[in-house]
């Protein structure tokens, strides 16, 4: 273990999927926060070799992720779905690349560490030998940076969420089709379903993933799945994803149960010292946070609406925002790299 700190070390970064929504941000957060970036290689499919991404105020090729040779890598972002992940992860971590991977393909291994940098950072630990880090659900992300810390205040029993997710969440192509349909329908037109099973706009879907024996969707069952990793295996989850006709952003009615009474207050107190937390949560229009308002481009996990459950002694509920593609996404994987830089490379 060594530390970059106070040192001038800069390591190869490879970004997987760079000309996709979350790879954009991957290397626009990389420019933002001066990670010590000795090369950055921008990395997609054969289709969109030799076109351009923006880094910074620089402009990289992209190259072939097929054609690409992970030896001398320190760091790979993977963004480019899962069987991209399966097949390419592997290579990059056998290579000697330490791999953070943004899909759903790592997460629910026994060894690979899922990480939420505010919350488990020390889990990173166990993937000295793997070299793979996976990096949470953008839903499950932004509910455990503000409950975490409610968590080990009063022990939280049960989780009931239902989220209100938006488009990017899915992919460049679904904010187009978003974007389509709605003009579609401003000018008396019929809109075209191609990325969503039904219409997405001035509409909203209880189904985000495919549907799984229980009934759950996948999205909601990862919620369950992540939380119990990433906090305690202990705590019950029952979610509701829904996805909604908003660019970016996603929100969360939250809805929880704790082992000791806590007050409104407390919880306030408790948010407003929380890494990666901003409370906004001023009882008047407006004094809430929102997709649009705060989260969209930003940073934070927003936290408002912090009340005590009527219908419940220990229960508590709350409004969670924050820019999934950001802290639920790209942010977050940054972070991870931070730490590697930090404390493992
Ligand atoms: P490409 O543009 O070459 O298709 P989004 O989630 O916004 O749809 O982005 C998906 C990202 O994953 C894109 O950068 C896309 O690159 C990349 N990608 C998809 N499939 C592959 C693949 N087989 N190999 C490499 N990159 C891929």
């Amino acid at each position: 273990m060594s530390s970059a700190q106070g040192s001038d070390r800069k390591f190869k970064v490879a970004v997987v999927g760079a000309t996709g929504a979350v790879g954009a941000a991957l290397l626009e957060i990389l420019a933002e926060r001066r990670f010590p970036a000795r090369s950055v290689v921008a990395l997609a499919s054969e289709r969109s070799a030799g076109s351009e991404v923006e880094y910074g105020r620089r402009k990289l090729v992209v190259q072939d992720l097929d054609q690409y040779d992970f030896a001398g890598t320190d760091i790979a972002l993977f963004s480019a779905g899962g069987s991209t992940s399966a097949k390419y992860a592997p290579r990059a971590a056998a290579a000697g690349c330490y791999v953070v991977d943004n899909s759903s393909e790592f997460r629910y291994v026994e060894g690979i560490p899922l990480v939420v940098a505010e919350v488990n950072p020390e889990a990173i630990a166990q993937a000295s030998e793997g070299r793979i880090i996976a990096n949470p659900n953008c839903s499950t992300m932004q509910m455990l940076v503000a409950l975490a810390p409610i968590h080990r205040q009063a022990g939280i029993e049960r989780i009931n969420v239902a989220t209100y997710q938006s488009v990017s969440g899915a992919g460049r192509s679904a904010m187009e089709e978003l974007g389509r349909q709605t003009a579609a329908l401003l000018n008396f037109q019929t809109p075209q379903c191609e990325r969503f099973p039904v219409q997405i706009a001035f509409n909203v879907i209880p189904q985000i993933d495919r549907f799984e024996d229980n009934g759950y969707t996948r999205e909601e069952m990862k919620m369950v799945w992540e939380t119990q990793k990433i906090l305690d295996p202990q705590i019950r989850v029952n979610a509701t994803a829904v996805r909604v006709p908003v660019f970016y952003g996603h929100a969360e009615a939250v809805h929880l149960e704790t082992r000791d009474a806590i007050s409104a207050d407390q919880v306030r107190q408790l948010l407003a010292q929380a890494p990666g937390v901003e409370l906004v949560d001023d009882r008047e229009p407006g004094g809430y946070p929102t997709p649009v308002t705060h989260a969209a481009g930003a940073d934070p996990v927003y936290v408002g609406r912090i009340r005590e459950d009527l219908s419940h002694p220990k229960g508590l509920s709350m409004w969670i925002v924050a820019d999934n593609i950001r802290k639920g996404a790209a942010l977050n994987a940054i972070q991870i790299a931070e730490l590697l830089v930090e404390h493992y490379l």
